[in-house]
Formats: structure tokens, sequence, C-alpha cells
């Protein structure tokens, strides 16, 4: 079993002066959720994610060796304009990653950075900025040590992203991705996220994610708060143990290509992730209105149609309907005609499984 100590530095040469990397990383939706955690960053139950193609970040990493201070330097410019908002989760991170990163405090960094997906869409940017920022950052440790393999390169920048943000070790590469021990996967870790090491069926080539953006503002409840509500949580060990068993029976319709089954467990999923914030103390509700009148307008059509439509949630009121390539243009159709009308300002984004992050 892969141990922290493996992510160690591999530091050879340090006598780079300056330079920049830029890489682009998507956002990525779980079909079983991450909803509770130990410390540092480690899930209480395996997840599995789809990664998304066009929402993505993409983040220039510029460093310049500074004076030795014993300080972590860095300015943050989001979507061309300086910003500070986002130092103090940076400084956490950078402060988490610095045993594997010894350089953090050689360099003066600017982050310049920008989403496709537009700001407060309601869309969490952790995943994509922090995967973005932790490949970065090991481009950096290649050009100390260009004898990293690109296996270690991944499970490392996946190791470095879970401690920036939970789920964006699942956004380094794609399209499934497995994060957490899960006896059945071979190759799970805790510690990074794994590709989906099995056969999946060609149902699932391609599947299509709209987002419908329902409330575009701020959460009230942070998922960092969310997850610390799951200690003591009344149904925590049932929900662990489910979410475990979630993923046994999706390996199975992997393999099937069952979509009956992917829609009865990924829908289970995602309500009861919320049934868990509605059960917390203190309860909490992310879902408005027109959240579940979307999920309610799914249910009735795909009654009427037997198309293979259904619905996942994250941490938010939107929805992401997702359906099979093959039933694209009318689910399409479906959605403009009935759901748009349901969306913030009528905004969604049409979404599709992608392959992970680039350099560029
Ligand atoms: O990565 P975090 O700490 O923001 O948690 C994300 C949790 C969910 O999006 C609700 C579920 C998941 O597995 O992505």
């Amino acid at each position: 079993m892969t141990k922290e100590a493996t992510f160690l530095s591999t530091l050879q040469n340090n006598n780079i002066q300056s330079g920049t990397y830029t890489w682009s990383s998507p956002s990525n939706i779980a079909l079983v959720k991450y909803w509770g955690k130990k410390e540092n960053q480690i899930p209480e139950n395996a997840s599995i994610s789809f990664t998304l193609d066009a929402c993505k970040t993409i983040t220039s990493l510029g460093f310049n060796r500074k004076e030795d201070d014993n300080q972590f330097s860095f300015d943050v410019i989001f979507e061309g304009k300086k910003n500070s908002d986002f130092k103090p989760k940076i400084e956490t991170f950078f402060k988490r990653i610095e045993a594997y990163l010894p350089f953090l405090k050689d360099y003066h960094f600017t982050i310049e950075t920008q989403n496709t997906f537009p700001h407060s869409s309601g869309i969490a940017s952790s995943a994509s900025g922090m995967s973005a920022l932790a490949l970065c950052l090991m481009s950096i440790e290649k050009q100390m040590n260009p004898d990293i393999t690109p296996e270690y390169f991944n499970q490392k920048a996946s190791f470095l992203a879970r401690l920036g943000s939970g789920s964006a070790c699942r956004s380094i590469e794609g399209d499934l991705i497995v994060w957490g021990n899960h006896e059945h996967i071979e190759g799970s870790s805790n510690l990074f996220a794994i590709k989906y090491p099995y056969a999946v069926h060609d149902n699932f080539k391609n599947y299509q994610d709209t987002i419908l953006l329902v409330d575009k503002g701020e959460k009230q409840v942070s998922s960092t708060v969310g997850h610390n509500l799951m200690h003591n949580h009344p149904f925590a060990k049932q929900r662990f143990d489910q979410a475990s068993e979630n993923m046994t029976k999706l390996m199975s319709v992997f393999k099937t290509g069952d979509l009956q089954e992917f829609i009865d467990i990924v829908e289970s999923e995602a309500l009861t992730l919320h049934a868990m914030m509605m059960t917390s103390m203190p309860y909490f509700i992310l879902m408005k209105p027109n959240t579940l009148k979307i999920i309610n307008a799914i249910w009735a059509f795909r009654k009427q149609s037997s198309l293979h439509i259904s619905f996942t949630l994250d941490a938010g009121a939107n929805v992401h309907v997702l359906y099979p390539e093959a039933e694209k243009a009318k689910c399409i159709e479906f959605i403009k005609n009935e759901l748009v009308a349901y969306c913030q300002n009528g905004h969604y984004i049409c979404d599709t499984i992608g392959f992970g992050a680039k350099p560029n």
C-alpha cells in the first residue's frame, strides 16, 4: 500500500531561478459522494466521479527565487485582477503540502487563474482550482527532478490536490475516477485518486452532464462545515456503509451497462447527501424550490419518455442532469423546453465526460 512518505520530495536540482507553468484542470461530479472525512483530508468512504470537460480552471504559476526569509510569498490574480479572497485557502494549502514540496519557501509565486464557467455560478471551483495549482507545482518538481515518472507525477498531483480540497484529487485524470480505499477496487487509496481500473460498458462513454444553474449565490454552509457535521452524525455509520455498498453495485452497473440501476444508485446518492445535511445538528438545506421542481420534472419526463435521464447534486442548489450520449438530442430538447425556466437568468452549461487536466 502506498504511504504518505512516498510523496516526500524527490528534489535533485534546485538551482532554478524562475519560470512559469500553466495547466487547465477540469471540475468533476461525484456519482457516489464523499461527505465526511477524518484528519488530513482522509475520506470516510470511497467515492467515484465523472471528470468533466468544459468546466475547468486554467492556472499559470509564475515563480521567482526570493531571499531566504522562511515565509510563503504569493499573489493571486483571478480573472485578470489581483484578488486576496483566495489567499487564506492557498496559505493553508501551502502549509499542508510544504513537507512534500520543500521548495515552496524558496520562491515568490504569482498565481494567475481563471475559470471557463462564470464566477459565482454556484459551481465549486475548488476541485478544478486546487488540482490546476497542484499540477503547476508538480511541473516545478519535475523540472528539479526530470526522472519522476508520469505515474508518480499524476499520483502526487492528486495527493497534493487532496490536501487543498478533497474532491480536487479526482480532477487530475478522467474519465471515471475513484478516490478512497475500497475492498473490491484494486489500487484504490485514501491518499490519491486513481482511474477506475476495470472495463466500462459503452453506455457510459461520453455520458452527458447539463448543469442547471439554479442558484448562483454563495453557499450558506461550506463543504468544510458540512463534512465536519458528519462527526457524531446519527446516521454516519449507515451512510458510510451504504456508500461502500453503492460503489460495489456501481461496479457491476459499469460492467453490464444497466442504465436503470445506474439511475437508481446515482439519484439515491444525491438525495442521501442532502438528507445528511438535513439531519445534521445544526441542520441545513442547500436545495432551493427550483431544485425540487427540476427533480420532479425529470421524474415525470423519464416516466413518460422512457429515456435514461437522471440527476445528481453536489453541495448546492444546482442540478446536474445526466444522460447517455445516444439520447442527447431528445434530452436537450426537454431541458430547453422545460427545465431552463427554473435556472437563474436561464443559465445552464452543457458538459460531457472529460479525460483530465492538460498542460498549456
Ligand atoms: O472537496 P470538498 O471538500 O469541497 O467536498 C465535496 C463534497 C461533494 O461535492 C458534496 C461530494 C463529492 O464527492 O464531490
